[in-house]
């Protein structure tokens, strides 16, 4: 199977469709006028009648989501991981959260006021983590059904006290589903009726099974209420992330994916957004969903301006035309006429999906003929 049909491929050469079927019968190979060929069989036949095939991939900016990233090796630098945290209902979650952010980022920061961009980066031992504040399920799902990967570890926490329940099997399965190894944070340790084995012998039977016991997840008690614990567990992060080798080339124009975004009267639209590759400026041209803007100003999770975002920063943005939707991809494009235009594209797809209308795909571009 290929791009084209034998039928196609002849128009496309000039040629009658009988004269490559009889070619192909030559190479050995029966085929109808509309079987599908491949790109090698095209540059055969294109070599029997003296002409040279192209392979030029139809390059659609606006399905910026689905462009793959080339990089050289020799651009990529290391990144720090992108961390959510999934759990059932009150297994503490948000508690947490806040605990690592302010055991981290906080002290020494003059000012310290902690601005709510949905996200935040602290470090440990000198290296970065970014935590996604958002409901872990809601960002999971949106994202993983537009095909984008965001997290690069889960942190399941279980509360010791009740164990495993409906949506802790839920996150285990959503993280599976990603290919996103899982960290197990056995909390509220500090409770008289904890009981951490239990927790864990209820995860093996979803897969989730402890390294001690001959499985792949690291398991980490704490109490995200007094702190205990949080300093091994941000050390299992980094070691989690150390494997993965997590790597992004920053020499180039931002790619990455909108945590939030909402409406304020006096400011206009504020996105968060988690920079994934590429180095985001003030200034740039952004296609974030189907709306663009030029980022008029940037502010990182402690509320200050910033000019640069760089691989897995996630950092609040000004300047879009309109409000995009959690879990939409952003790109960076060369002036704000282009990101304009892939804006209002990619406008027009979703509405002919919507009614069931897809463009057309030309097949003009797709061969060059030298
Ligand atoms: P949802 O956002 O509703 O899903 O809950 P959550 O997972 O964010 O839980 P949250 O952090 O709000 O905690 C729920 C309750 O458990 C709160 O009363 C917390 O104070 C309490 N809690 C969280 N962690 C601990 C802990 O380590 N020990 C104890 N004793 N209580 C805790
Ligand atoms: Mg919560």
């Amino acid at each position: 199977t290929g791009p084209l049909t034998v039928g196609e491929f002849a128009k496309q050469l000039r040629k009658e469709a009988s004269e490559v079927i009889r070619k192909l019968i030559s190479f050995g190979t029966m085929a109808a006028i509309n079987q599908e060929i491949d790109v090698d069989t095209m540059i055969l036949l294109g070599e029997e009648f003296g002409i040279r095939v192209v392979y030029k991939e139809i390059v659609d900016e606006s399905n910026f989501e689905e462009l793959e990233e080339h990089d050289d090796p020799n651009d990529l630098v290391e990144r720090p991981p992108v961390v959510t945290i999934m759990g059932h209902v009150d297994h503490g979650k948000t508690t947490l959260l806040d605990t690592i952010r302010e055991s981290k980022i906080t002290s020494g920061e003059a000012g310290g006021i902690t601005q709510h961009i949905g996200a935040y980066q602290i470090e440990k031992d000198g290296r970065k983590i970014t935590f996604l504040d958002t409901p872990g399920h809601a960002a999971f799902t949106t994202m993983r059904a537009r095909g984008a990967k965001v997290t690069d570890i889960t942190i399941l926490v279980v509360a010791a006290d009740d164990g495993v329940m409906p949506q802790t099997i839920e996150a285990i399965n959503h993280s599976k589903a990603a290919n996103v190894p899982i960290i197990v944070a056995v909390n509220k340790m500090d409770k008289p009726d904890a009981t951490p084995d239990r927790v864990m012998q209820q995860l093996t039977e979803y897969g989730v099974v402890p390294e001690d016991w001959g499985g792949e997840n690291i398991f980490v008690p704490i109490s995200a209420l007094n702190g205990t614990g949080i300093d091994d567990l941000l050390e299992m992060v980094l070691l989690q992330a150390e494997i993965l080798e997590l790597k992004a080339n920053p020499e180039k124009p931002a790619r990455g994916v909108v945590i939030e975004a909402e409406l304020d009267k006096g400011k206009g639209t504020i996105g968060t957004v988690l920079v994934q590759s590429g180095t985001l400026r003030v200034g740039d041209a952004i296609v974030a969903g189907n709306h663009f803007g030029k980022i008029r100003a940037m502010i990182n999770d402690r509320g200050r301006r910033i000019k640069v975002a760089s691989p897995s920063t996630p950092v609040g943005i000004l300047g879009l035309s309109d409000v995009p939707n959690a879990g939409d991809a952003f790109m960076v494009f060369e002036d704000e006429k282009k990101a304009r235009a892939i804006a209002s594209q990619r406008g027009l797809k979703e509405k002919q999906a919507a009614q069931g209308t897809q463009a057309k795909v030309t097949l003009d571009d797709l061969f060059k003929q030298i």
